[in-house]
């Protein structure tokens, strides 16, 4: 018998329970892995609260760091005693033990510890796609990430800064504004007492950025669009304070031809081959140390419910990881 995460209602954090689970056997390319470290993440409040449903009973959680203790049919890939890592649906992460579909799993590096895996998998590639794919920084770039000191902003603010951008980052306290200065946020913004747009416009004499990084949602939306230079990219990629309004085209037209993208990371990853070649990105940034893990919360997986109530209470900085 392994244990795991269920939740048979949506609510607060009390509505999560470490039950009693059968593993099973893994069928026709499928693998069975046991879990050193699990990631925790901003998605898994939004499925636990029901803003994203999903029928129940259920798990949570949508990344995790083990080895492989068995392997299914037609499975050429892995092989029992692999140490592997992976981001996926459905959500049922938080566990000691997991069949996946080998397809799901990416074999790692001697230089990316189980732990360290477990806290970028989720949000390292996000990290990656944003700067990357969805809004490709450029040496020179000033651009503008909210919830700076948070598990992706210090990713974002690393690579960023490693790729020659000046950032400037949002953040809820002095504590964290320190926090993402020392992982390159060049001007971190208080923004619970300072006007985060005018401060932007001052920093860029004006100009505005070229991509505003909105992680915020509802209370930062229209700040942000104000941060644009014309034709800016406005990154819609979370909702930590609630849904984004109805969205009215001429708040877009009338800033500058703005554009809008509500990016996630699962449509990055959905090909293989992106999935991979994002991993391996990823894990050379960390390796050569140009991005460096944020691991400043450790909590045993049965405790998952403090961890959210820390997560959600804005208590957190950097990366959580949850041991099983
Ligand atoms: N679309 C995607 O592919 C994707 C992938 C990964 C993550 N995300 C999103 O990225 C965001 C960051 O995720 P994360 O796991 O790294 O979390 P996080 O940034 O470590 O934590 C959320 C942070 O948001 C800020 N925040 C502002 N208003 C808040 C509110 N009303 N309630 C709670 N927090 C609030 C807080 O920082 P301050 O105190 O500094 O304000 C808080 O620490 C989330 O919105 C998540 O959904 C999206």
């Amino acid at each position: 018998m392994s244990k795991a995460i269920r939740y048979d209602k949506t609510g607060g954090p009390e509505v999560m329970k470490w039950v009693d689970v059968e593993v099973g056997e893994p069928g026709e390319g499928e693998v069975r892995l046991r879990q050193s470290a699990c990631g925790l993440n901003y998605i898994d409040v939004y499925f636990r609260t029901g803003l994203y449903p999903q029928p129940l009973p259920a798990g949570l959680g949508m990344e995790a760091a083990g080895e492989v203790t068995a392997v299914g049919s037609g499975v050429s890939t892995l092989k029992v005693g692999d140490r592997v890592a992976y981001v996926g649906r459905p959500p049922g992460a938080y566990a000691q033990e997991r069949v996946l579909r080998a397809e799901q799993l990416i074999k790692l590096p001697d230089a990316i510890s189980d732990e360290a895996a477990a806290s970028i998998m989720l949000q390292g590639l996000t990290a990656q796609y944003l700067l990357r794919r969805t809004y490709r920084v450029k040496a020179g770039d000033t651009i503008l990430i909210q919830a700076a000191a948070g598990g992706v902003g210090l990713l974002v603010c690393q690579w960023a800064k490693a790729l020659g951008a000046t950032v400037i980052g949002t953040v809820g306290s002095d504590e964290k504004a320190a926090i993402a200065k020392a992982h390159g946020c060049d001007h971190p913004i208080v923004y619970t007492r300072e006007d985060f747009t005018a401060r932007v416009r001052e920093i860029t004499n004006g100009a505005g950025v070229p991509v505003v990084y909105d992680s915020i949602g509802k209370d930062t939306y229209t700040k942000s669009l104000d941060c644009l230079a014309p034709l800016g990219m406005f990154v819609s990629f979370g909702n930590a304070s609630g849904p984004l309004p109805p969205i009215d085209s001429s708040e877009f037209a009338g800033r500058g031809s703005l554009f809008f993208t509500r990016p996630t990371l699962f449509s990055y990853i959905a090909k293989r081959a992106d999935y991979e070649a994002m991993a391996a990105e990823l894990f050379e940034v960390v390796a050569s140390g140009k991005v460096k893990t944020s691991i400043n919360q450790r909590y045993a997986l049965k405790d998952v419910g403090q961890a959210h109530a820390d997560l959600e209470g804005r208590k957190t900085t950097g990366s959580t990881v949850l041991l099983p």
